[in-house]
Parts: C-alpha cells; sequence; structure tokens
C-alpha cells in the first residue's frame, strides 16, 4: 500500500517511483524472456527503421514470466488504492531501447492517444514502467514533465514519420512552457525499479548510443469504469477485454523464475 505522503506526491507530481520494488532474480527472468520475444518475428513486435527491436507488445497474453508480472499485486494493489476500484490491462509493451540504436520517444502525453485513438472517456489509467536494465542518464532514461499531468489534454500533431511508431506529439513551444513551469526529471535506478505516472503527464526519451540497453515494461492499467468506448487499434495494442485483473500473490513471480532456473540447470 502507498503511503499518505506517497499518494499526495503522485498527485501533486504527476508521478511516483519505487525504486528496486522487484528482487534481481525476479527481473533476470523477465529480462531473458524480453530477449527472446525480441527475436520473434510477430505483429507484436515493433523493430526501429535500423531493424533494431523498438517494442513487443501484449507480452502478458503469450509469455508465461510476462503474464505473472502483468498480474503483480506490488503494482496493481497501489493502483487499485489510487483509483479506488479494480483495473483491467489497457496496454502491455517492452520498450527496448537497445544498445546504440534505440531511437527517441518525442515528447507526449499517453492519455491523448487513448482518447483520440481509443475512446477512453477520463485519464484514470495509470502507466507503469518496470525498469529490466540499469537506466542511467546516458541511456536514454524516460523524462518526465513534473506537474504537467494538471494541463489536460494539450492540442498535438500525429507525427507518422520522425521513428518507426506514430505518435500524438507535442510542439516546441508546448513542451517549452511546461518545462519553465516543472522542470524535467528522469527518474534512474537499478533493475527493479517501479515507476508510475498519470495518463497525461508530458514524457518523452532520447535515443541510446551507449552500449547499454535501457529495456523498461510499460503496463497500462486502466479502471474498470473507464473502459474504451471506440476502439480503433488492433486487439494487441488498446485490449477490448476488461476483466479485472486478480492478482497473484506476492511470491509467484519469484517461484516462477525459481523453477526456470532450476530446469535450466538439470
Ligand atoms: C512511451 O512513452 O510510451 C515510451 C517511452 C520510452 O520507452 O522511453
Ligand atoms: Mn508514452
Amino acid at each position: 500500500m502507498l503511503t499518505e505522503d506517497q499518494v499526495r506526491q503522485f498527485h501533486e507530481e504527476g508521478y511516483l517511483f519505487l525504486p528496486e520494488t522487484f528482487t534481481p532474480e525476479e527481473i533476470a527472468a523477465l529480462r531473458e524472456e524480453a530477449e527472446l520475444i525480441y527475436r520473434e518475428t510477430r505483429p507484436e513486435v515493433w523493430r526501429e527503421k535500423s531493424g533494431a527491436p523498438r517494442t513487443a507488445f501484449a507480452a502478458h497474453l503469450y509469455n508465461e514470466a510476462f503474464g505473472l508480472l502483468a498480474r503483480h499485486p506490488r503494482m496493481i494493489r497501489p493502483i487499485e488504492q489510487l483509483f479506488g476500484e479494480q483495473v483491467y490491462m489497457h496496454q502491455f509493451k517492452i520498450n527496448a531501447k537497445a544498445s546504440f540504436t534505440g531511437d527517441v520517444w518525442q515528447w507526449h502525453q499517453d492519455y491523448g492517444t487513448w482518447a483520440r485513438d481509443d475512446g477512453m472517456p477520463e485519464p484514470r489509467a495509470m502507466n507503469i514502467a518496470v525498469f529490466l536494465d540499469e537506466v542511467m542518464p546516458i541511456n536514454g532514461p524516460l523524462m518526465l514533465v513534473p506537474r504537467s499531468h494538471t494541463q489536460g489534454v494539450l492540442a498535438a500533431g500525429h507525427d507518422t514519420s520522425t521513428t518507426s511508431y506514430p505518435l500524438w506529439t507535442l510542439d516546441e513551444e508546448t513542451v517549452t512552457r511546461l518545462v519553465a513551469e516543472g522542470g524535467i526529471v528522469a527518474p534512474t535506478g537499478k533493475p527493479g525499479g517501479l515507476l508510475m505516472f498519470h495518463g497525461n503527464l508530458v514524457h518523452g526519451s532520447a535515443g541510446n548510443i551507449t552500449p547499454y540497453p535501457r529495456k523498461i515494461v510499460y503496463l497500462t492499467l486502466n479502471a474498470v469504469s473507464n473502459a474504451i468506448r471506440k476502439p480503433t487499434r488492433p486487439e494487441w495494442i488498446a485490449h477490448t477485454d476488461f476483466t479485472p485483473i486478480e492478482p497473484t500473490d506476492d511470491q509467484a513471480l519469484t517461484r516462477y523464475a525459481r523453477r526456470v532456473r532450476q530446469q535450466a540447470a538439470e
């Protein structure tokens, strides 16, 4: 459960960072699976213009380890607490930000896309980032503009050319104004960190020219009463199964990691 101070920080700043929420053992199992998924050729795996992996959607539906992460109580319970109701998975992706070739994510708000493309009524969906690699100031960390979530949905243009992934992006004037007010933060830390941020918080990330990959799983948990009304994107990008998530017990992912390690040793 979140403390009163943490809840207040989330509402005021638009984000909350909980370092080392998952153990090295849990994260190692997820990281290995992510690397295998990126090698697959399937519609859910998007590549950069260079061919390097950019993101893998919906892995919780075709991979046991990510299926367990998607139901993890260390993540689900705090979000239920903040929304005061059960949640379902709106989107699930593993962003690679590959060494040397990981491309930018331009400045944007996620709720802008959920409203425009998916018909989501309110910004009552939470973005959660789980660090699979160490996130450093140098390997393309996620950058957030604190307090920008108070601005509602800002005007955005549909950028279909900068990267391989079309995105509703903000113009430089808007970002300059918001940054003058709130600054920019880039939470960094060991694998296992958990960062939650409001659907209207402005964010983006630079390219990664270092030898250090920066894999982050992004889950979007939507309040069940706020289910999307007008889906236009494929089911594996904006899910239409609105079944409330039943969390696993706290050790389910750890047990999975131990079982897989034991099997590999046999
Ligand atoms: C996103 O905003 O959806 C992804 C940003 C990142 O992975 O850096
Ligand atoms: Mn985003």
